[in-house]
């Protein structure tokens, strides 16, 4: 039996970020360029049913079933069973690995569930639909992160930027100019978890105020959809500055992050935000293709310990 690989990008928020979990609209990429991979290798030696997990980034090397019962690896390899329906499951080594910087916003956690749903399904000969791999995907989320609003397993198994809802169809951007984009990692850490539960205890002690600052955030998500789409530089760049205002009125940008956002503008930016969870992280700033190496070297300059380019390209038909 051949080994059946799959691979996911990474993603990253442009805009609504914490506004999402309140039903409003989010704005998110994929990010090729970093991506988790599963490969399933068979075991004909092996005895039926044992399944070892290896993933040498986090030191892993354990047989399935010693795995914590709220393991995420665990869960996705366990969903993809009962989806598969299968009886009698063969051995098989599942191999995890993935260059996506974990706890940085980029979707690490969504893009290995996505990759091992991927290549469990297609190993039991019953690929599933990206909105089924997204599905699972997001009941391994909701175990990790709480109340994750569904827009990493989205984006990141459809590979294609996304116009986001919960509980609403997803929209997948038709892009018509490209844009161009720095992503920068502060270095600093800290769980989406925590600022989302953060950002529900000011909302619950003041739903007016904090209600209203997330609703403009929809706002300029719902205004950034059409720029985006057509590229337009000026106004998204605009957008992108008063949706980072907003996140610092909600209490998730920090120093580390303001300073990068600072150097970024500096350099030539057209404008620029933190992305995801925030209070550390990633920012994302909005480039013009030539001043993307200026940007980047001036965001080393300022305290990011990684960069990466990213695109967003005209789609063909
Ligand atoms: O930190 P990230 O990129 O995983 O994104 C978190 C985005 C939030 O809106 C803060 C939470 C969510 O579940 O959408």
């Amino acid at each position: 039996m051949p080994v059946i690989y799959a691979k996911a990008p990474g993603k990253i928020i442009l805009f609504g970020e914490h506004a999402v979990v309140y039903g409003q609209p989010a704005i998110a990429i994929p990010v090729i360029k970093v991506s988790a991979i599963a490969r399933v290798i068979p075991n004909p030696d092996g005895r039926p049913g044992e399944v070892r997990v290896q993933a040498p980034d986090i030191l892993l090397d354990s047989a399935l079933s010693d795995l914590a019962e709220d393991d995420p690896i665990a869960i996705a390899a366990r969903l993809s069973f009962e989806a598969a329906g299968v009886k009698h499951i063969p051995a098989f080594t599942l191999h995890i690995s993935s260059t996506i910087p974990m706890a940085a916003g980029m979707g690490s956690s969504a893009a290995i569930s996505t990759a091992i749903i991927r290549a469990l399904s297609n190993f039991f000969g019953l690929p599933l639909s990206a909105d089924q791999v997204s599905a699972f995907a997001y009941q391994v989320e909701i175990i990790q992160h709480g109340t994750p609003s569904g827009i990493d397993n989205n984006v990141i198994a459809h590979q294609k930027p996304v116009f986001f809802i919960r509980d609403q169809p997803i929209e997948h951007l038709e892009i018509e100019q490209p844009t161009h984009w720095v992503i920068a990692d502060s270095g600093e850490k800290t769980p989406t978890r925590e600022t989302v539960s953060d950002v529900r205890n000011l909302f619950d002690t003041d739903p007016q105020n904090y209600g209203q600052i997330l609703n403009k955030i929809g706002e300029i998500t719902r205004n950034a959809r059409e720029s985006l789409i057509k590229g337009d530089l000026t106004q998204l760049g605009a957008l992108i500055d008063e949706n980072q205002r907003l996140l610092e009125q909600i209490n998730v940008s920090s120093p580390i992050l303001e300073r990068l956002i600072i150097a970024a503008k500096n350099a030539g930016a057209v404008g620029a935000k933190l992305s995801g969870g925030g209070r550390g992280g990633n920012i994302i700033a909005l480039s013009s293709p030539d001043k993307m190496d200026d940007i980047a070297a001036a965001l080393l300059n300022a305290g990011a310990i990684r960069i990466i380019t990213t695109s967003l390209n005209k789609v063909r038909r």
